[in-house]
């Protein structure tokens, strides 16, 4: 039976506490490890989380502020940490071969020949320059071939990088600021996740082949708690929506019919806020939202929907409005300095085709190939990338933040403003972004962040020249 909706609290996950903080930046030390963990209400279970939490403790990152994190690796099989929608340098960006193995650990990773393959024994440290603007990002596993099983164990945690231009507006702060990372899950009656490997060892990668569209859960999960309850003040709050799920979909909305205030997307504030009945959100994908509660007599209950899950699954959380309490926040009319890219910014246009053939899913024909490319744009330019599909897949480029320009010639949706890194594109769209490739030279990659199709292949590699 599915846990009782509404009754267990909402947890945050803790800020991450830095080893060091000096001139220089921070560092910060975290352990990937196999812990118990409480996600239903009445049973633990096993998972392998950053610290042994999950989601992993969130980082706060501060602009301008260099930040190490070292990764170490007690679980036992190989990891790659990647922080989605980072700017990081190459070496850094937590490549599919870029492995850091436990000790002992063999035999050798497969796939381990190409520009960025590398393994490190139990430990690695990476770098993050946070030159960016003020963002939600997470981070999470990104091993060649079980990105997927892996992060459904537990292995995804947020980052939040703050900036001085964002600290001037009047945005609800503090514990009105609340960081949700949303995700389903199947579990075995025991209280175990359910993952369904073809090899339940873990030596050979893929879900059973019924799992071809990707993999869904009956439990909705809310910072790793089965659908939470949390009470709030008759106030504004902030909620930094991450759909950190392996391929479901949400549509969400409240239950009140109140509308949401979009103030930001995956990497960074809007020029200026946005107020919508409902948001989308693709594995992969963010969305800041603002909701005001102080419409609500005290007692109220407003339930955080999802307008494309039947059942339970259409439900996400609830808020309780349980006291009164003053709000100094207010939505600020303009936001940020957004510049808006246009087609004639664009240096050269790439097509990028996802689809399914030759029994896996593929890029422009072509499976994954780890020591391949597929494009060379050059550093401080901007490429207009059209991403064409047979099915739903949330294309997600790394280091490159993107502008959604057109979906099959149309505007894009209402929500999908500002920077990017992942876009919705939906069965038979042509999908046409701008990217901009600044900060870094090196070898990144482009996939699907359906993470069963990511790996089944859905991945291509590019150079930023
Ligand atoms: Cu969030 Cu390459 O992934
Ligand atoms: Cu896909």
């Amino acid at each position: 039976p599915l846990p009782e909706r509404f009754r267990t609290p909402l947890a945050i996950p803790p800020v991450a506490r830095p080893a060091l903080s000096n001139s220089a930046g921070e560092h910060i030390v975290i352990t990937q490890r196999v812990a118990e963990a409480r996600l239903l209400p009445d049973r633990t279970t096993t998972i392998w989380g950053y610290d042994g939490i999950f989601p992993g403790p969130t980082i706060r990152a501060r602009r301008g502020r260099p930040l190490t994190v070292t990764m170490r690796n007690e679980l036992p099989v190989p990891t790659s940490t990647h922080l989605h929608g980072g700017v990081t340098p190459a070496d850094s960006d937590g490549f599919p071969m870029d492995l850091t193995t436990p000790a002992g650990y063999s035999p050798a990773p497969p796939h381990q020949h190409g520009a960025g393959a590398r393994v490190h024994e139990v430990s690695r440290d990476y770098r993050y320059p946070i030159g960016q603007r003020a963002a939600t990002l997470w981070y999470h596993d990104h091993r060649m071939d079980f990105t997927a099983p892996q992060v459904w164990r537990g292995l995804a945690g947020m980052m939040i990088i703050s900036d001085d231009e964002e600290d001037a507006l009047p945005l609800p702060r503090g514990d009105r600021d609340l960081p949700l990372l949303i995700c389903d899950r199947a579990f075995e009656a025991d209280g175990s996740l359910r993952y369904p490997m073809r090899d339940m060892s873990m030596a050979s990668p893929g879900a059973g082949g019924e799992f071809l569209s990707g993999l869904f859960g009956d439990v909705i999960l809310v910072n790793g708690v089965a659908w939470p309850r949390h009470e709030v003040a008759n106030v504004r709050y902030r909620l930094r929506l991450v759909n950190a799920s392996n391929a479901r979909r949400y549509r969400l909305g409240l239950s009140s019919g109140a509308e949401l205030v979009q103030i930001g997307t995956d990497d960074g504030l809007l020029a200026a806020p946005v107020t919508l009945p409902e948001v989308v959100l693709s594995p992969g994908e963010r969305c800041d939202v603002l909701v005001d509660f102080s419409a609500y007599p005290i007692g109220t209950e407003v339930t955080l929907r999802n307008g494309f899950g039947a059942g339970p699954a259409g439900e996400i959380m609830r808020f309780v409005v349980t006291r009164k309490a003053k709000d100094d926040s207010r939505v600020p009319a303009r936001l940020s300095r957004v510049p808006v890219l246009t087609r004639a910014d664009a240096a050269r246009v790439r097509q990028f085709d996802f689809r399914f053939g030759g029994g896996r899913w593929q890029i422009n024909n072509r499976p994954y190939d780890p020591a391949g490319s597929l494009a060379a744009p050059r550093l401080g330019t901007v490429e207009l990338w059209r991403f064409t599909s047979d099915f739903h897949h949330p294309v997600h480029v790394h280091l490159g933040h993107f502008q959604v320009l057109s979906r099959s010639g149309r505007s894009p949706e209402p929500w999908e403003g500002g920077w990017k890194d992942t876009v919705d594109v939906r069965p038979y769209e042509a999908v046409e972004v701008l990217v901009r490739f600044a900060g870094h030279r090196g070898r990144y990659m482009l996939h699907c962040h359906n993470l069963e199709h990511e790996d089944m292949a859905m991945m291509a590699n590019f150079d930023v020249v």
